[in-house]
């Protein structure tokens, strides 16, 4: 439906730069914020390379419950504090895992994953949610990914909550 015609061969700043613009148009006026999680997780599918699983987990009655997100099947209830995204969240810090089977309590949902990316959604001052990113690659995801995927979920925050 939209064509944002980002290239996915260029530098992540350029990269992160068309992907915050392409997400601030996709939630601009939108309130619901599971139709914007949509979105977003199938923008970030669709233009950043190497992912198996690229979603949002949501804060519900202090527990993760699944999102919307693009990839396979996926664990729908994580504990706080546990896994990367329970960690996460509990942190309200990045994780990002170079080598998810050296993480201690990874939680696999697909056997596949090897390294992940994990962001929380802030919203006045409460972590409401968290963006997990899965690749495949082990070391798949640079010091600018995390900067360039805590931006886009800055720019957005208030859409997700
Ligand atoms: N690996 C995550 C669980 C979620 S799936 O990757 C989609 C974790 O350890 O929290």
């Amino acid at each position: 439906m939209h064509d944002f015609s980002i290239s996915q061969d260029q530098s992540p700043e350029i990269l992160y730069r068309d992907l915050i613009s392409a997400a601030r148009a996709l939630t601009d006026g939108e309130p619901d914020a599971i139709a914007n999680m949509a979105n977003v997780s199938a923008l970030i599918w669709q233009y950043v390379p190497d992912l198996n699983w690229a979603g949002f987990y949501r804060v519900v009655d202090d527990e993760l419950v699944l999102g919307p997100f693009q990839g396979k099947t996926a664990c729908i209830r994580i504990s706080m504090g546990k896994g990367v995204c329970g960690t996460a969240a509990a942190t309200d810090k990045v994780q990002r895992v170079a080598d998810v089977h050296a993480f201690p309590g990874h939680i696999a949902c697909d056997a596949d994953s090897r390294s992940e990316l994990v962001v929380p959604v802030s919203s006045s001052g409460k972590v409401i949610a968290v963006l997990d990113l899965d690749s495949p690659l082990p070391e798949r995801f640079s010091a600018e990914d995390e900067t360039g995927m805590t931006d886009l979920i800055a720019a957005i925050a208030n859409s997700l909550g």
